[in-house]
């Protein structure tokens, strides 16, 4: 079954609770950590994720978009994450293994996140340790961005790749995701769609998260 992943980043943050809760029929919620220097924007931290902990049932999915998230990553599973995902530019790879193992030590769910100019192969040496791999359908750092079409094979190359190494993996895409563009997603591999805009800007959002799944 197609998981949903609301981005909260398209809320309104003067209105985070009520925007939160309008997104109850999602599987996940999406909070995306921007530092201003690993992407060229800054959104929001851990006391934004202690915050929202408990006004949701949702299990929350923290995106680290920063630099050294191993500095990190232990501090947000305190915060109330339940799933954190981490970019493999951001570090070195023992660096980002550790970062996997501080989430894991702490009983929560690792994940590897890979921009759109990396290859799936970068994956490959953390395949085994991962609950979830992310393809960014866009360049992180924005929302309302243009899907991406183009990174679809590399989606497919990792659903092979999950399906031979790792069945239990989710594989999620993250960018540009509307009814349209989640269509072609599934039909790559993508078994969780985050969709910040399309949730957000829709007039009927538990409608609009309905239409996603397909
Ligand atoms: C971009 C973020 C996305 C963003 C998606 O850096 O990782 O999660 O919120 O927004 P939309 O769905 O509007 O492209
Ligand atoms: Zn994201």
């Amino acid at each position: 079954m197609i998981k949903i992943a609301p981005s909260i980043l398209a809320a309104d943050f003067a209105n985070l609770e009520r925007d939160i809760q309008r997104v109850s029929s999602a599987d996940y919620l999406h909070v995306d950590v921007m530092d201003g220097m690993f992407v060229p924007n800054i959104s929001i931290g851990l006391p934004v994720v202690k915050a929202i902990r408990p006004a949701t049932a949702l299990p929350l999915d923290v995106h680290l978009m920063i630099v050294q998230p191993v500095r990190y990553a232990a501090e947000f599973c305190d915060a109330g994450a339940d799933l954190v995902t981490v970019h493999v530019e951001a570090d070195t790879r023992e660096n980002i293994r550790a970062a996997l193992d501080q989430v894991h030590e702490r009983g929560k769910r690792a994940g590897i996140v890979l921009k759109p100019g990396t290859p799936a192969e970068a994956a490959l040496p953390f395949l085994e340790d991962v609950d979830m791999i992310l393809v960014m359908t866009v360049e992180p750092g924005f929302g309302g961005q243009k899907f991406m079409a183009d990174m679809m094979p590399k989606v497919t190359a990792l659903r092979r790749l999950i399906g031979q190494r790792n069945p239990a993996c989710e594989l999620e895409v993250d960018g540009g995701v509307d009814p349209e563009t989640a269509k072609i997603c599934i039909a790559a591999g993508a078994d969780v769609l985050v969709a910040g805009s399309a949730v957000y800007h829709a007039a009927d959002i538990p409608k609009r998260i309905a239409e996603l799944r397909g």
